[in-house]
């Protein structure tokens, strides 16, 4: 084949195609479609123009949108432009995506359908204020044991703008002064001074979330609620505490238990004590930590057991005699028993009394003794026998009869008690001078155990006759004598 004919054959398919396609093809032309919008754009904004040959008005091409995202677009001429309503607003935060992809399909008759694709993507705008994650309002419970200093929560919100936040404490807050933040952006929230739960028990702070990167700024609060959770920082005390002032903080001392034993007898039960049982308590009194008592000092010689959960005392055996050891000391201690460097200690006094099963008695219900009136400061009353009175008291829970530990004393009924006394060992002393003759005196006389306190009493008559008189009408009797 010559070279020419195959040069004119080429140029006639050529010239064919053209006009085939120029008349055929309005579908053709466009392209795919990149473009962006704003959320919250209203109904009708112009999403992008249509680039293909044909006219839209024309009746043999027909023109589509499809895909899940095409209800948010319609065309307007060659015009596509946006769907939105009141009720359908573009947000970008309520979007599965932020990007929008719809297929445009031109179908002109006869020819196969050509297809587009329009990819929108949404642009953010700061339509959406911080939100605190839970409710605005938080509770807390902390230990008032935190390390000033430390972490004691995180306070998180969220914005759904994706903004930077920024988390500030409301200074005006009524305890902001216990809080801080130091690092703005975290949230977290650091103990800026010392917490204590037995003054303060309850704080309450309000943070602020602000957006850092937008030029509304807008915040969200939250209100936080601190409950201060008892830790433990208090000793046991022993009850009842008597209570010591000591620079404005009130200060539990322990009490002194007393009580008293008789020797020779062994008590069975727990020891009764003054002001009260044997208790301590821990001092922390939320947490209520179990103690265990122990007898620290005291019992060398196995006389006393504590019992280590209830404290309770009880005699393993009996005194044998007061007279070596009156009174026993003992030291006790009530410890935490998970912490037995948290304990308190104190002083448990047992006094052995002696056996008191008689009261003391005089020997006679009344005294018959007479005084010379004479110029002396004073001399001892006597008997009409001519012997010294001397009021024994009789004691049987004594092996002689005598009590050591008898006091006597005048009854303030006694007429002029003023001028007469009576000495610790029962001899009666008048002030002679004040005295004159023929006067009579009645003395009631009290005779009290300073151990047990019981008391006994008698009426002693005392006649005061004139220097030299001699003590003739009684002569003879000597009733008023003890010997
Ligand atoms: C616009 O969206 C609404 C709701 O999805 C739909 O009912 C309506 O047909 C859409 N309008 C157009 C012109 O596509
Ligand atoms: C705080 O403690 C109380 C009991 O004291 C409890 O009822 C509450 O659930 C606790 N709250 C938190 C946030 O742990
Ligand atoms: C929070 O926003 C309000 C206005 O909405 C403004 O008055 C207030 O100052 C803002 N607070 C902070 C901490 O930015
Ligand atoms: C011990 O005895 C004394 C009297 O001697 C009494 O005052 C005290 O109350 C007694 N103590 C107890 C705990 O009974
Ligand atoms: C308390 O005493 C009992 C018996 O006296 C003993 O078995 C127990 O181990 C003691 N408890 C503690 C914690 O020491
Ligand atoms: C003392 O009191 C008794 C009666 O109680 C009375 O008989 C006597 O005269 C009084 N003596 C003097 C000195 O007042």
């Amino acid at each position: 084949m010559p070279p020419l004919t195959f040069a004119v054959l080429l140029h006639v398919l050529y010239m064919t195609f053209r006009l085939i396609t120029a008349v055929a093809d309005q579908c053709s032309g466009g392209t795919n479609i990149f473009t962006e919008i704003p959320e919250n754009s209203p109904f009708g904004t112009l999403v992008s123009y249509l680039t293909f040959f044909g006219d839209r008005e024309s009746d043999t091409i027909h023109l589509r949108l499809s895909g899940p995202d095409a209800e948010w677009f319609y065309l307007d001429g060659k015009a596509v432009r946006l769907n939105a309503s009141e009720e359908k607003v573009l947000d970008r935060e309520m979007l599965e995506s932020p990007v929008l992809m719809v297929s445009f399909t031109c179908v002109e008759d006869g020819f196969s359908p050509v297809e587009y694709r329009i990819i929108v993507q949404v642009m953010n705008e700061n339509d959406n204020k911080p939100q605190f994650r839970d409710e605005t309002t938080l509770a807390q419970n902390i230990s008032e044991l935190a390390a000033v200093h430390s972490v004691l929560f995180s306070t998180q919100a969220e914005d759904a703008d994706g903004d930077i936040l920024m988390y500030v404490i409301d200074s005006t807050s009524a305890d902001a002064k216990y809080f801080r933040i130091d690092l703005p952006n975290s949230g977290k929230i650091v103990l800026a001074r010392a917490l204590d739960f037995e003054t303060k028990r309850h704080l309450e702070v309000i943070v602020h979330a602000v957006e850092m990167n937008t030029k509304e700024r807008y915040n969200s609060s939250a209100r936080i609620h601190v409950n201060v959770m008892d830790g433990d920082d208090q000793y046991p005390q022993f009850l009842p505490c008597n209570f010591l002032s000591h620079d404005g903080v009130s200060v539990c001392v322990s009490p002194v238990y007393t009580t008293n034993i008789t020797e020779r007898e062994i008590k069975t039960g727990p020891l009764l004590f003054l002001p009260g049982a044997i208790h301590a308590e821990d001092g922390d009194h939320e947490l209520k930590t179990p103690l265990i008592y122990s007898i620290l000092a005291g019992t060398d010689h196995g006389y006393f057991h504590i019992d280590n959960i209830t404290g309770a005392i009880t005699m393993l055996r009996p005194v044998e005699s007061r007279i070596h050891t009156p009174i026993y000391s003992l030291s006790i201690m009530a410890s935490q028993v998970n912490d037995a460097k948290k304990y308190t200690v104190t002083e448990v006094r047992v006094r052995v009394l002696a056996a008191n099963s008689h009261p003391p008695h005089f020997g006679q219900a009344q005294f018959q003794a007479f005084i010379h009136q004479d110029d002396n400061t004073a001399s001892l009353v006597l008997t009409y026998s001519g012997r010294v009175l001397f009021l024994n008291v009789v004691d049987v829970d004594f092996a002689d009869g005598f009590n050591p530990l008898i006091h006597y004393s005048l009854k303030r009924q006694s007429n002029h008690s003023q001028l007469f006394q009576v000495t610790p060992s029962g001899l009666i002393v008048a002030r002679t001078n004040r005295l004159h003759a023929l006067e009579r005196y009645t003395l009631q006389i009290i005779a009290r155990d300073e151990e047990s306190g019981e008391t006994a009493s008698t009426a002693v008559y005392v006649e005061v006759l004139r220097p030299g008189q001699a003590d003739l009408e009684t002569i003879d009797e000597d009733s008023s004598q003890i010997a």
